[in-house]
């Protein structure tokens, strides 16, 4: 049994191929199962914390909205969720420069609220959204993030909940683009160099 799943492992490691996109590869890296496991834990660890206090979900579109619909598939609470989106990004590179391209349509006085993010990586976008968030009269703001950069984050900010931690190197799929593509990918990709 165990000589069958190792072949199968190894099986499955060469039938999953590089990928390119744009100008770049791309290797398999965390397989969608991995990531759907994260998410459960997440999930669970979430509520044990609010339980029924009605938590708002707040997601930066685009790239949150593959992890936040299979989150709130496991979040077995009430919950409100809300998006909006936020730019800092150019290709590879993070330009610092967070910019806000859409307002938040929920109203969030006396809320709980959970930033929800796919990757935080710099810390940049994460920064700014929590300053606009805490300004509101919210009851809390606290940060779950799936996908984790530590060694690229260089803020002070506490992150709450964190799905896996990953090294400093750019990733695509599971709604993380390059340039706009690779969103669809259901499994992680990182870049080859
Ligand atoms: P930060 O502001 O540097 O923390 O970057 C956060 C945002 O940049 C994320 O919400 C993503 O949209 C994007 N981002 C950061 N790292 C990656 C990556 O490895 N692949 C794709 N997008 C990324
Ligand atoms: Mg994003």
């Amino acid at each position: 049994m165990h000589h069958f799943i190792g072949l199968f492992y190894i099986w499955l490691l060469i039938t999953m191929e590089e990928i390119k996109i744009h100008d770049k590869v791309f290797v398999p890296y965390i397989s969608f199962e991995e990531i759907e496991h994260a998410i459960k834990r997440m999930a669970n660890t979430i509520y044990s914390r609010f339980g029924n206090e009605r938590p708002v979900f707040v997601g930066v579109l685009n790239g949150v909205v593959m992890f936040m619909s299979d989150f709130l598939k496991q979040y077995p609470g009430e919950c409100e969720v809300a998006f909006l989106q936020l730019s800092s990004y150019d290709g590879t590179q993070s330009t610092g420069d967070v910019k806000r391209k859409m307002d938040l349509s929920v109203d969030l006085t006396g809320r709980h609220v959970v930033i929800l993010e796919d990757i935080i990586d710099t810390g940049n976008t994460l920064e700014a959204l929590y300053a606009y968030l805490k300004a509101k009269p919210v009851k809390s703001v606290s940060v779950g993030t799936l996908f984790f950069k530590p060694d690229a984050f260089y803020k002070e900010l506490e992150i709450d909940y964190i799905g896996m931690s990953i090294p400093d190197k750019f990733v695509v799929g599971y709604g993380l683009d390059y340039n706009e593509l690779g969103r669809n990918l259901p499994d992680l990709y990182q870049i080859k160099e």
